[in-house]
């Protein structure tokens, strides 16, 4: 090991493959270490005799449970935005040739005690059973006016300046409910709180168009997941990695850095060996003395023998149930998945339930979510601590990743991507450049 590396990376987490993937791509010299055997780290995928035993239950009887091979279960499963920037991301650095999508069947957001579509397109607006026949209206008047609304073009913007106008003052310009507020923040803007609406309105309406125009791509919901489930991704970057000459290694202790006098990460030390290099990225379980404990996410796998009731028989779905619907601080969020993934043998449905703990009895909390899911063949519940950084890496150049949080889209894992590429390389990420590129390489295959 006496190269010299650009990078090093630690762990075989989605966060740490991306920066991976983008580092090899700019040209990079990587090297990927993980010291467990098997790609993903916390959010690694298993089959069912893993995940039984994973879980403590081993001695369980697995015979009733269709053919092993068949089963992929992501201990933390998302879904990801069709025209989100994961997909730009993974277009971007070509790891897509190595992965197969598929669209999810149906988004859902609970109300008072029922399971609803989240309205996706004007028509679904106007026959949605989530709003009053006036609601109904009012809410197709802010839609449009978000269809419409582009940032360059103040002709679209109905005298409105959206970075000083509030959200707050938007839903009152259109006269929108809180019921109406629930389903718009939480589960077509994707917010984790309601700190947005005394915000300018423009990340909202921008995080709008979002999820229409994602569901405008494929029509059923704004997400997607991959075949075989999110394992693949792993996988995937590992392929990429050496065609740029980046080397992935999997069972390769950690021993610790080397610095230089000013503190900074000259190398990392594996099985007595010293790998030099510039930059360290990491998930916290790499350096947990530059985290903070910043609370705790409780999550059910749930294996059924069926859709989850009311989805219209949806074969992948995700319910967000908004915090304020069931008088909590943070949402519950239900993602399912199956067979028609090839995540599951034949018939049989995973669903994951997940929230932020509030309580001393998290798996209490997930009681509203549990409650959607019909009748439930076996059930693996755990309590996970979420770290975040304490620095933002630069003093020393070691740029750790923060825990994956309760959600079920992977909306915020971008955002945490996009932080730690930033200072890496010192200046903000450039969507434009992004999707200038994007639309080249569209040129490209489609010319
Ligand atoms: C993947 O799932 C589809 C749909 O259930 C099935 O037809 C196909 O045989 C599966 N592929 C493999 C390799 O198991």
């Amino acid at each position: 090991m006496d190269e010299e590396y650009d990078a090093i990376i630690l762990g075989t987490g989605l966060k740490e493959c991306v920066l991976s993937g983008l580092l090899s791509v700019s040209g990079k010299k990587v090297l990927h270490m993980d010291r467990n055997g098997y790609y993903g780290g916390a959010c690694a995928s298993m089959y069912l005799e893993q995940l039984f035993e994973h879980f403590g239950k081993k001695d369980c009887d697995v015979s009733g449970y269709g053919k092993s091979r068949n089963w992929n279960v992501d201990l933390i499963p998302k879904f990801l935005m069709a025209d989100g920037v994961l997909v730009k991301l993974l277009i971007f650095t070509g790891v897509t040739r190595y992965l197969e999508f598929k669209q999810v069947d149906g988004s859902y957001v609970y109300k008072a005690g029922k399971v609803h579509k989240v309205p996706g397109t004007e028509a679904e607006a106007l026959s949605s059973s989530l709003m009053g026949i006036f609601e109904k209206r009012r809410f197709r008047n802010l839609l449009q006016f978000a269809f419409k609304y582009e940032e360059n073009i103040p002709s679209t913007h109905e005298g409105l300046d959206l970075t000083k106008v509030t959200m707050q003052q938007l839903y009152e310009k259109y006269s929108l409910d809180a019921n109406v507020r629930d389903f718009v923040g939480h589960a077509i803007a994707l917010y984790r709180d309601d700190n947005y609406i005394t915000e300018p309105a423009l990340a909202t309406i921008n995080r709008m168009k979002l999820y229409f125009n994602s569901i405008a791509k494929y029509q059923k919901s704004p997400y997607l997941y991959p075949l075989y489930g999110l394992g693949e991704l792993p996988q995937g970057f590992a392929r990429l990695s050496a065609i740029y000459g980046g080397t992935y290694m999997l069972n390769k202790p950690f021993e610790g850095i080397t610095r230089a006098e000013d503190g900074s990460v000259t190398g990392v030390t594996s099985e007595g060996e010293t790998a030099k290099c510039k930059i360290v990225v990491a998930d916290p379980s790499y350096f947990p003395e530059k985290c903070k404990k910043a609370g705790q996410v409780v999550r059910a796998i749930c294996l059924l023998q069926h859709p989850v009731p009311n989805t219209g028989n949806s074969q992948s779905s995700q319910i967000i149930i908004p915090q304020n619907q069931v008088g909590r601080k943070s949402d519950i969020y239900v993602l399912c998945v199956s067979f028609a993934h090839n995540v599951s043998a034949k018939d049989w449905y995973v669903a994951l339930v997940s929230t932020t703990v509030e309580t001393d009895n998290p798996e209490a909390e997930l009681e509203p979510g549990m409650r959607l899911l019909g009748p439930v063949s076996e059930k693996f519940v755990s309590v996970s601590d979420l770290y975040v950084p304490t620095d933002d890496g630069k003093k020393d150049n070691i740029y750790v990743s923060a825990s994956f949080d309760a959600t079920t889209h992977f909306e915020t894992t971008c955002e945490d991507i996009i932080k730690i590429y930033e200072s890496i390389t010192g200046h903000p990420f450039d969507f434009s450049e992004l999707d200038k590129k994007l639309e080249e390489f569209k040129n490209l295959t489609e010319g």
